[in-house]
């Protein structure tokens, strides 16, 4: 699919003008904030050749003389649901690649001593921004927030913001050309209109120290308030109430020792209320604190080693056919993962939504996020790692405060080579610039079987600068096996805690055939293969979690087979209408059997 080259080159030289804006503007917490829902039906139209911004549709003018007219409107035509995919909305735009604008009118009651801003959830997979005729900011990259100012812009009636939407895939994009889950288009997350006031708390970061059990570290950030202004941080429920000052860059910190701290864990995922205030703004969300380090090949959650019992899920609502974007959709996902036992969640292979990251930290769910950094990637392109690198500072700035993150995910199957060593160490630097509590993995497919050792190896430097190692290996699907599971040993990444971060198969729901017959597509052979894994797991010292691929089956481009995948990848656990398979029933019992947290 050629994007006509125009249009991203202008597209990437806005980017660079308003992306950076955009990635430091993040406003903490925005769902704390005062805000007016701006979801709901929009306008749209689908502009296949890219003519709307030629022709300033975003002016949404209307005849006037006898002899105006316009070759559109945004008035009675197509109206589409924000948030949602266009691809669910209606057969036409299943399989679209392109332009679609979306449009609507909203009222904002004059507020003085207030700033305004527009913000996004998410995009997918570019958009540039108009409101009322004037072209206010970009952004590029499908899963995570930005933000626009808008004060002074608004009226108090009538405003017309039009979203220029595109989500053709290029391949200097993250990510590139080809990945396996839908191109999913159109503006997929919630958006509002934010008034802060002109002296507000812009950021903050409340966390457990990364080596103590019982000392808070709090950094604040303002904006537009004078050095010297009073910041006080109060925790009720453990008697933290503590005011400090503002510096001349608008930032305060403070450390403090507490007493009786439950700490967050999947088993107790307990909450503190977190008010931050000043004489003109407060902000309160709730928090939990809890400490995640490595120790040798152990993975330390409080001071005690942790299994990690996880699973993976796309963003995505198979029944829906569509991305998920609600509350009742994070409910229904990870109502799902609970149910099979599990104490962590890999949130394939995007940043998700913040209400299904919230909700999974109150559930007790420990979360691995990353920026999908998949097979493809042009390492090689300076600009495509400076992009990278804005994305995950996004990914990691809007969920510092999310005790239920232990892992940055910088990558997953890349090859060795100098330009993705360096671009994944770019990518470590952006999470540590922001964070350094948290522990850094990567997800690696270089597993080889060593037919002269008899042992599984593997060869990467690279996994000597992350904490967690983690392993892709399809053991009975995409790989015979060399030998029998009970005699498949590893030696891999001794020295460091390895997870297992994707094995399985595909089944169609409800097919039965042998179990030894990996084209029967049928629940039987999946079952085996995970029973074989499972065997080969006992195999691998240093294992400290696995996590199957995948909950859900889930639409992907890539699958061709016309009956047992009719482009749906077929590994879920539990097929697309939502029953679960024999796999299901294995790897609950095997997770009840792990007796570690
Ligand atoms: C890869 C990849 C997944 C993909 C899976 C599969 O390991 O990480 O995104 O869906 O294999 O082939 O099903």
């Amino acid at each position: 699919m050629k994007t006509p080259i125009k249009f991203i080159l202008s597209f990437a030289l806005l980017l660079l003008a308003a992306a950076d804006i955009a990635a430091q503007e993040l406003i903490t917490n925005v769902y704390g904030r005062d805000v007016q829902s701006l979801n709901g039906k929009w306008d749209a139209i689908v502009d296949l050749y890219d003519q709307g911004r030629k022709n300033k549709i975003y002016l949404n003018r209307r005849p006037e003389g006898k002899t105006d007219f316009y070759e559109y409107s945004f008035d009675n035509g197509l109206r589409l649901d924000v948030p949602s995919d266009w691809n669910c909305q209606m057969p036409e735009l299943k399989y679209y690649e392109g332009t679609v604008w979306y449009a609507r009118r909203f009222d904002a009651p004059e507020q003085t001593g207030r700033r305004q801003f527009l913000y996004f959830g998410a995009v997918s997979y570019r958009c540039r921004v108009y409101l009322n005729g004037e072209e206010i900011g970009a952004h590029e990259g499908g899963f995570t927030p930005f933000e626009i100012e808008v004060t002074g812009r608004l009226r108090p009636e009538g405003n017309f913001l039009a979203v220029e939407v595109n989500n053709t895939r290029t391949t200097d994009a993250i990510p590139a050309m080809a990945f396996d889950w839908w191109n999913y288009g159109g503006i997929t997350r919630d958006v509002m209109l934010v008034s802060v006031p002109d002296a507000f708390i812009r950021d903050y970061f409340i966390r457990l120290g990364k080596d103590s059990d019982d000392r808070i570290d709090a950094d604040v950030q303002l904006a537009g308030a004078a050095a010297g202004t009073a910041v006080r941080i109060e925790i009720p429920e453990l008697n933290v109430d503590r005011t400090v000052t503002a510096g001349a860059t608008g930032t305060a910190s403070a450390s403090f020792r507490v007493r009786r701290l439950q700490r967050w864990s999947p088993a107790d995922p307990k909450l503190y209320r977190v008010i931050v205030s000043t004489d003109r703004d407060r902000v309160e969300e709730s928090i939990g604190f809890r400490n995640i380090r490595t120790e040798g090949e152990e993975i330390v959650l409080n001071g005690s080693p942790v299994f990690l019992k996880s699973i993976s899920f796309h963003e995505e609502i198979p029944q829906r056919m569509g991305r998920a974007h609600s509350e009742a959709d994070a409910v229904m996902l990870l109502s799902e993962a609970k149910a099979l036992g599990c104490n962590m969640i890999r949130l394939a292979h995007y940043p998700q939504n913040e209400h299904i990251v919230r909700l999974a930290e109150k559930m007790g769910f420990l979360l691995w996020e990353e920026i999908p950094i998949w097979q493809g990637i042009d390492f090689a392109n300076d600009p495509t790692r400076e992009k990278a690198g804005r994305m995950i500072r996004e990914m990691v700035t809007r969920d510092k405060n999310r005790c239920a993150l232990t892992f940055w995910g910088v990558a997953n199957e890349t090859q060795p080579s100098g330009p993705r060593n360096a671009f994944l160490r770019h990518l470590i630097a952006c999470c540590r610039e922001i964070d350094d509590t948290r522990l850094i993995v990567a997800a690696f497919d270089l597993v080889r079987f060593d037919r002269q050792r008899q042992l599984f190896v593997m060869d990467d430097p690279f996994i000597g600068e992350l904490d967690v190692v983690a392993i892709n290996k399809y053991m009975g699907w995409y790989h015979p096996w060399p030998l029998t599971p009970d005699k498949a040993v590893w030696d891999v990444a001794r020295g460091k805690p390895l997870i297992i971060s994707e094995f399985g198969g595909e089944a169609l729901y409800g097919q039965h055939g042998p179990a030894d017959v990996a084209s029967s597509w049928s629940e039987e052979y999946q079952e085996a293969l995970y029973r074989d894994n499972l065997r080969m797991f006992e195999n691998i010292p240093n294992l400290r979690g696995v996590s199957p691929w995948i909950l859900f089956d889930f639409r992907s481009p890539f699958r061709f087979h016309p009956a047992n995948q009719e482009g749906w990848n077929r590994k879920g656990l539990v097929s697309d209408q939502g029953y679960r398979k024999k796999a299901w029933y294995l790897m609950k019992a095997y997770y009840d059997k792990i007796k570690r947290r």
